[in-house]
């Protein structure tokens, strides 16, 4: 007889919420299994500004609109993801009508014009929102990132953008949101950032770690001391994009048509060890998504070599446990 296999969420239901980034075509597919081991979702492509408002004034819906259905249906909650970013937000927005830079004025008018109809629209539907996205150079011998929200509204963006979300949705929880959140320079630089964030009053509630990791690093230890510096702000942490590459980023091997026992145990070990560390930090650590919900559709699958598959989760490519599954829901 098959085991009967537990919900994914339900083993951490009294800790935190467990998500997966998803699409609309993967919730008709896959509904079902998305609602039994999901209790949290995130549009991983269909909240971005270039989604919701491709051309100025003119909002397309329909995906975000389906996707806050389905979870509000279901009893599931919603991360918004996100509302100011420098990739997938359309020339327009940054560009006056005779195609010159936009004045501070006219970009701060379309940000607010903006984050008051897509928050407002899902006010009390949305429990978290990342507000600003990969605002930080990795670079370490620069601090914000050279995007053009920087180049024309200067530092003050976030603490602009945090406030109108704020006043277009007052319970919602406000993110800053970054990869490479463990390395001990680019850390230091997030922790600053949203420390002076804070110290202006802006509203923001937690710090979104990412967690694009692999089978190989970051180490357990540099994670721990990551955590331990943001929640030193008293602020929530989410992990909001997690997966677990099995090749590391200079790894472009592409002859591979499953993982190789190796692979396999170490990324059974390392996602045991993870989840451990997210127990230990419960009380601040209160949402962790996948970036993506089984390994038959991943990103990573396009990135940084298109093309080549990867098995980043903990069920595989026809939904089932795989090993780690067995391992994280253990506690
Ligand atoms: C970043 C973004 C996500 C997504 C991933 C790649 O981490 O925050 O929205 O685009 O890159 O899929």
């Amino acid at each position: 007889m098959p085991t009967e296999i537990p919900s994914l969420h339900a083993a951490f239901d009294n800790k935190f919420k467990i998500g997966a980034a998803v699409h609309t075509k993967l919730l008709h597919a896959e509904g079902e299994f998305i609602t039994k081991h999901y209790n949290s979702i995130t549009a991983e492509n269909q909240m971005k500004f270039e989604e919701l408002q491709p051309e100025e004034g003119r909002y397309t819906f329909e995906a975000a609109d389906e996707i806050v259905d389905f979870a509000v249906g279901k009893g599931i909650g919603v991360r918004g993801h996100t509302l100011v970013w420098h990739n997938q937000t359309p020339e327009w927005v940054f560009q006056n009508a005779s195609g010159a830079p936009a004045s501070r004025e006219l970009l701060l008018s379309r940000l607010k014009e903006h984050i008051d109809t897509v928050v407002g629209r899902y006010k009390g539907q949305i429990y978290a929102w990342d507000v600003v996205n990969e605002a930080i150079e990795d670079k370490s011998d620069l601090v914000m990132r050279d995007t053009p929200w920087l180049q024309l509204l200067g530092e003050d963006y976030l603490l602009q953008a945090f406030q109108m979300a704020h006043e277009a949705d007052a319970e919602a929880l406000l993110f800053y949101n970054d990869y490479n959140e463990t390395d001990p320079i680019k850390r230091e630089k997030i922790y600053n950032l949203v420390r002076s964030l804070l110290e202006k009053g802006a509203p923001v509630h937690g710090i979104g770690m990412q967690g694009h990791w692999n089978i190989h690093g970051p180490s357990i230890e540099e994670i721990r001391l990551a955590i331990e510096r943001y929640a030193s702000l008293n602020v929530q942490l989410h992990i909001t994009e997690l997966d677990l590459s099995v090749f590391q980023f200079e790894d472009r091997r592409t002859d591979l048509t499953a993982p190789t026992a190796e692979m396999a145990e170490l990324q059974e070990r390392r996602f045991e060890e993870i989840f451990q560390l997210f127990r230990e930090y419960e009380s601040s650590i209160t949402s962790v998504t996948f970036w993506g919900a089984a390994d038959n559709y991943t990103w990573l699958d396009h990135f940084p070599v298109r093309g080549r598959k990867n098995w980043p989760f903990v069920f595989d490519q026809h939904l089932q446990p795989k090993e780690s599954f067995w391992r994280i829901i253990k506690g």
